[in-house]
């Protein structure tokens, strides 16, 4: 494969996910703690009170990631280490987390992506309406300017948000994650609230004089079937996010069908999309799987479903068609211009063998998705698409929200009884991949 000199390759995780130490040094409850402590919302009962415990082993963590010469991480700040409540002055115990976690990745030469908000709001917050209302954009603007304050001199490369489809309609749409929210007036609202904070966090980056660059991360899928129903899902999944970011509005055909069959979209205010457009850096890209889909009546106000794959499938029932990748990126291109794009988030779970003393876990099905995924990327590269890097989700087994510790997307297994990290195949080839792609560079 050949990719540019420069390209970045990486490797990603979320703060819930991994870190556990739900309780120490005054961090604060979110919603993820009240979810999964609510019963019947993750499977088996699991709960990121300890998950990988990597609040204590991050040493380790980076160790690993530099053995195998992976370049730069992505993770995520929990706004209630910083702020317990959602509001008032930093906590310094959180902030000095992350610190010392940032300095230990600088000291190994890998460089650090830091994402603002992957889904732990503080629970304070919910309380008072959460992403659904408008007030909770204040308070992330004062978070992130506390987090810039705080490690600005450290990080250079900023995420807002990562994937507000996710936070808006499976947090307050469909209700299978945290607030668990089903309500579609409120997730878009939601949908609004997160991105207009998006847009005055890097408007307050710039202001502040932030060193560095800043983008946002989007879940963005290729959707094809027929045809009425494939627009509709497009509008839905990609162009609700990537219009008003990249273009200033909101696309006509969608804000039509939203108001016939959710109700007006009264929250949005003058002045709104001319933030939500503050120009980005780069465009973070979180790639999985392809969607198919036909003309459903039952099944809510978008009134279609998946046609369900015949073709190879991961353990979450996910669709492997790596081609799709390379469509998306090309027509991203094509639609919204040049903007730099990094894939910020790919990767498969698999039922891989269970830890037991093995150096490595043989995880063939893994290795295959990987290649296959990489090739996409260099094929659109190839094609002129500007993608400046690869991220692999993820760099260890962890707290995959709803289904809990059932399903493991790591390229390093994690035993979740003695926290043992163990590296798969999949780690060890993508070492190999990262350390070819740099001799022949
Ligand atoms: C993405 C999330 C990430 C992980 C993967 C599998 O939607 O950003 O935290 O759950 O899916």
């Amino acid at each position: 494969m050949s990719f540019p000199r420069d390209f970045t390759w990486g490797a990603a995780t979320a703060a819930y996910q991994i870190e556990g130490a739900a309780k120490l040094d005054g961090r604060g409850e979110s919603i993820w703690d009240r979810f999964c402590n609510t019963p019947g919302k993750v499977a088996n009962g699991d709960t990121g009170d300890r998950a990988c415990d990597h609040y204590h082993r991050w040493p380790e963590d980076l160790d690993l990631m530099a053995a195998l010469g992976v370049r730069a991480y992505r993770f995520s700040i929990a706004w209630p280490r910083i702020q317990p409540d959602g509001r008032g002055p930093a906590n310094r115990k959180g902030l000095d987390f992350y610190r010392a976690l940032v300095e230990g990745m600088l000291e190994r030469g890998i460089s650090p992506l830091a994402t603002l908000y992957h889904w732990d709001l503080p629970q304070r917050l919910q309380d008072d309406g959460g992403w659904a209302s408008r007030e909770v954009v204040d308070r992330f603007v004062e978070y992130a300017a506390l987090v810039f304050d705080g490690l600005g001199d450290l990080v250079d490369t900023w995420i807002t948000h990562n994937e507000p489809w996710v936070t808006a309609f499976l947090g307050y749409g469909y209700g299978v994650k945290a607030p668990g929210v089903a309500d579609w007036p409120q997730a878009l609202a939601a949908a609004h609230h997160v991105l207009l904070s998006h847009g005055r966090a890097v408007n307050a980056f710039r202001d502040e004089g932030g060193r560095g660059e800043i983008g946002i991360t989007l879940d963005l899928t290729h959707v094809t079937g027929e045809p009425e129903a494939a627009r509709r899902l497009d509008g839905h999944r990609n162009r609700w996010f990537l219009d008003p970011v990249l273009r200033g509005g909101y696309p006509a055909d969608l804000v039509e069908l939203y108001e016939e069959r959710v109700g007006p979209l009264e929250f949005v205010q003058p002045g709104d999309l001319e933030e939500i457009a503050a120009p980005i850096d780069f465009l973070g890209v979180n790639f999985y799987q392809p969607a198919v889909v036909r003309p459903s009546s039952v099944d809510g106000p978008l009134a279609l479903e998946q046609v369900p794959s015949d073709g190879p499938l991961t353990a979450m029932g996910w669709t492997v068609e790596p081609t799709s990748l390379t469509s998306l990126l090309v027509r991203l291109k094509r639609d919204y211009g040049d903007v730099p794009l990094v894939i910020t988030e790919n990767g498969a779970s698999y039922d891989d063998p269970v830890p037991d003393g093995q150096a490595v876990i043989e995880d063939p099905e893994r290795v295959a998705y990987l290649r296959g995924h990489i090739e996409a990327v260099e094929r659109a590269v190839a094609a002129g698409v500007d993608v400046r890097g690869y991220y692999v989700w993820s760099l260890l087994d962890n707290f995959e929200w709803e289904h809990g510790y059932d399903r493991r997307f790591g390229i390093v297994a994690v035993d979740f009884e003695n926290l043992e990290r163990t590296p798969k195949r999949s780690a060890l080839w993508y070492r190999d991949l990262i350390a070819q792609h740099s001799e022949g560079s």
